[in-house]
């Protein structure tokens, strides 16, 4: 078993932690946030993450899992050290590597000799040659050696995407760097991918762009649909047969957002551009993605006769998918938004949006789905929540002023709701 620090207990940052304590390594750590350290070492885990708590509390009980203040502390001494910073968009759309550089800074001086870096953020291609530059003008020993070891956690499912990847994927100038770095992962039964760093990084925006392409698609595809009154259900049925194509991610929808697909399609577009390349097709699956919130928003306004003022909109789900509480660039709070911006009095309900919620313009947020459905002249379903399945849609209907129906992410079953009296409205069919 090896030593492993992590720097940045994020999403990221505190699934690698403690999925690689899990398989067996000592890790340690660390993080800015002084609160969120202490908390961590109580076993307080600050997100809400299918198995995570779990796993940081056997972490901390087997004593192969701490957590510590900085960088540097969690560098010290230990054979590899996992960058797992944020790396946001910049104004120009490409990503900030700003806490990639400082993190690289600090932890120079604290680094072992033939210590590894391996970079877990998603990070621009040519940036393990920048920590590599980095590291180097701060001062890190000679034998220092660095990799990109990109991840492709989903939220909600990121201990279980950790553990049982699809792949593994190590990018390093250095073979033997690599290797080293992918045994790391060696109780993990995934093909194991150890090339070069900006194939390993093209890796992850390749493939995070074209999900999002795929979505955008099956998304143009209901548009269509609905024109030719064709049902998409039934025509992502006949194309997820072709093991071509696969069943996965051709769910219709309002469109993907998230702290990825957003973000990493523009820094690709951002890649391509300085590569003198025209990247159109990427610049048509972004635009019509921004296109479909405003196809949510047409179906609502003719629901409620054509006018959105004064309309009492009763909305389902405000995170940007299920099974998460993150509201970053999310599809129902954007598309939400522009319904209150268009004159509409939007009361919204969400399983785990909590405090977040709040403050959100012009949506008065509510502790449940029926209360929100009061007087209301039209039903939103913008997020995917199970439990929504579930509802009395009889008392929903007799709550509401109207019984209008619009199911952005086709949950429901059009036959059924019709039967209880709703006009209903889904995407594609
Ligand atoms: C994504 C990638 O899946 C993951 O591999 C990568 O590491 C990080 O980015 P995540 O952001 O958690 O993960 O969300 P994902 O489950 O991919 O969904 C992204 C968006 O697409 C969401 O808004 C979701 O609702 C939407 N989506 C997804 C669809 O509209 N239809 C689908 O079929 C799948």
């Amino acid at each position: 078993m090896s030593t492993v620090g992590v720097v940045g207990a994020g999403y990221v940052g505190l699934t690698t932690a403690a999925c690689l304590a899990h398989l067996g390594h000592d890790v340690v750590c660390g993080d800015l946030d002084a609160d969120r350290v202490r908390r961590l070492n109580k076993g307080e885990t600050p997100i809400l993450e299918e198995g995570l708590d779990d796993l940081v509390v056997e972490g901390l009980r087997s004593g192969r899992l701490r957590f510590v203040l900085g960088a540097s502390q969690a560098a010290a001494g230990v054979e590899f050290v996992f960058l797992c910073v944020p790396t946001p968009q910049g104004s120009d759309g490409r990503a900030d590597l700003g806490a990639i550089d400082a993190a690289a800074r600090e932890i120079a001086s604290v680094l072992r000799p033939a210590s590894v870096v391996v970079n877990k953020s998603t990070v621009p291609v040519g940036s393990t040659e920048r920590v590599d530059r980095v590291l180097r003008e701060a001062g890190a020993v000679a034998d220092v050696g660095v990799a990109s070891n990109p991840e492709f956690l989903r939220e909600g499912t990121a201990v279980r995407d950790f553990l049982h990847p699809s792949r593994v994927v190590v990018g390093a100038d250095d073979t033997a760097v690599g290797t080293r770095v992918s045994e790391l992962y060696r109780g993990v039964r995934a093909p194991v991918l150890v090339t070069d760093p900006a194939s390993a990084e093209m890796v992850k925006y390749a493939s995070n762009a074209f999900l999002a392409t795929k979505i955008s698609f099956v998304n143009a595809i209901a548009a269509v649909c609905e024109s030719v009154n064709a049902d998409i259900r039934e025509v992502v049925l006949g194309m997820g047969y072709d093991p071509r194509i696969g069943f996965e991610f051709l769910h219709p929808g309002p469109g993907w957002g998230g702290s990825c697909f957003p973000k990493d399609t523009a820094a690709l577009l951002g890649t391509a551009d300085d590569a003198g390349y025209d990247f159109a097709l990427l610049r048509g699956v972004v635009s019509s993605n921004d296109e479909q919130r405003e196809r949510m928003v047409a179906k609502v306004r003719d629901a409620c006769g054509g006018d959105l003022a004064g309309a009492r909109v009763a909305v389902w789900g405000l995170t940007f998918k299920a099974n998460t509480d993150d509201l970053r660039d999310s599809p129902a709070v954007s598309i939400a938004s522009l319904l209150a911006g268009s004159g509409a009095v939007v009361r919204a309900y969400d399983p785990a949006s909590g405090e977040a919620a709040a403050d959100l313009p012009g949506i008065e947020v509510v502790p449940d789905a029926y209360a929100a459905c009061v007087d209301a002249d039209v039903l939103v379903v913008l997020t995917e929540w199970d439990e929504f399945r579930w509802l009395d849609f009889g008392r929903v209907a007799g709550a509401m002023r109207r019984a209008e129906l619009v199911d952005t992410r086709n949950l429901l079953d059009p036959a059924a709701m019709r039967r209880i009296g709703f006009g209903y409205r889904g995407v594609g069919r």
